[in-house]
């Protein structure tokens, strides 16, 4: 008898689809494969035919790097070298978790992966099934990996997402459920002499600071600065235009957009406005982990919908919410989190 998991995938079922995707990516096929944090879109980390083709179907440009996914912490000298101790700590500490560690690469790591620099990021993924799938390809294989969406486009939080963006372009889609964190991997580089942030994620930087014995810089702290990105293509965006602002600032921008008889999606975390025909309201956790699992969903569901506006009520700018701000700040057209009026200079430079 075969025992059936909680996602009604039985064991031999998902070991089939595993082998599958492991014969299809040993062929030089691209296979979307669920982490904890969003759906990634793999190759062989070794075979640059097959990684470029990742490139294509995202629209990706070539120079922007991919993470290389491991099956454990004692790859790390297969893939990079000159490790300094700190970062072999936090890979052993934390690994298998959101963590992607920047360091120099090993020669044979192809440029097609870097994106020609002497660096590779690495990173374990805390899935069963992308650790099935990575054990099933066998201990000198590794995914290269970014996020299964169109590049610019906000990460695949579902099998369904990945099916519904790329659908034909790729050779198989493995279903492993909703991902339990929601967003991207913290992103921390080891190849300057001290650690450095380069992207807010799935593991708060206050636990690794606390492993580490020691401060994480992060190069952007301008996180609750007022933003207006205007026409700039940006990343980890929705279709529909998201504006981010403090409950003040929200429930006039949306009494204005209502009366211009716009169709207004808000995302609440305090008080919520009234629904009307041109307005509905979401409630969005109040909790940061809880509201990160939700973001990318809530926001491609709108998108589905055809609102003319996103309004988000601004979190709180703290460490807890880090990653969530780094995220609607990137999304947003406006991200004006502060009590900050926006003024009406600032709706003038977006066309
Ligand atoms: O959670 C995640 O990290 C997901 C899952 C699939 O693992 N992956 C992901 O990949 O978000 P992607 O490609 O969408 O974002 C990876 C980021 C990019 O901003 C890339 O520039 C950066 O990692 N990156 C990768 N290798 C790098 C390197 N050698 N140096 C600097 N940045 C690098
Ligand atoms: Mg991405």
């Amino acid at each position: 008898m075969t025992s059936m998991r909680s996602d009604g995938v039985s064991d031999r079922e998902r070991h089939t689809q595993i082998a599958a995707a492991a014969r299809l990516l040993r062929a030089g096929g691209v296979v979307a494969f669920p982490t904890e944090t969003v759906y990634g879109l793999g190759a062989d980390a070794a075979n640059p035919e097959a990684v470029r083709k990742i490139f294509e179907i995202k629209g990706r440009p070539s120079d922007h790097p991919l993470i290389v996914h491991i099956a454990d912490a004692s790859l790390l000298d297969r893939w990079a070298r000159e490790i300094p101790q700190a970062a072999r700590h936090l890979a052993e500490s934390f690994w298998p978790s959101p963590l992607t560690l920047i360091l120099r690469r090993q020669r044979h790591v192809p440029d097609a992966v870097t994106g020609g620099q002497d660096t590779v990021g690495l990173r374990v993924p805390d899935h069963p099934v992308a650790l099935a799938l990575l054990q099933e390809l066998g201990p000198e294989k590794a995914l290269a990996a970014p996020s299964a969406n169109r590049f610019g486009r906000i990460s695949p939080t579902t099998a369904a997402h990945v099916r519904a963006e790329l659908d034909e372009a790729v050779d198989m889609v493995l279903d492993g459920g909703p991902c339990r964190v929601g967003l991207e991997s913290t992103i921390i580089s080891f190849v300057g002499g001290t650690p450095l942030l380069l992207r807010p994620g799935g593991i708060s930087v206050a636990a690794l600071e606390a492993v580490l014995g020691g401060r994480i810089e992060a190069p952007d702290t301008a996180q609750s600065a007022v933003r207006v990105s205007g026409s700039l293509p940006s990343h980890y965006a929705p279709v529909t235009p998201l504006e981010v602002l403090s409950a003040e600032s929200l429930k006039r921008r949306s009494r204005e957009l209502v009366k211009r008889e716009q169709r207004v999606a808000v995302l609440g975390l305090t008080s919520p406005c009234q629904d009307s025909p041109h307005l509905l309201h979401f409630q969005m956790p109040a909790a940061a982990a809880a509201y990160a699992h939700k973001l990318y969903a809530t926001l491609r569901q709108l998108d589905g919908v055809r609102f003319d506006f996103i309004l988000a009520e601004a979190p709180p700018v703290d460490v807890d919410w880090q990653a969530v701000n780094d995220r609607l700040r990137r999304a947003a057209i406006v991200y004006c989190p502060a009590e900050i009026q926006p003024q009406e200079k600032m709706y003038e430079e977006i066309s």
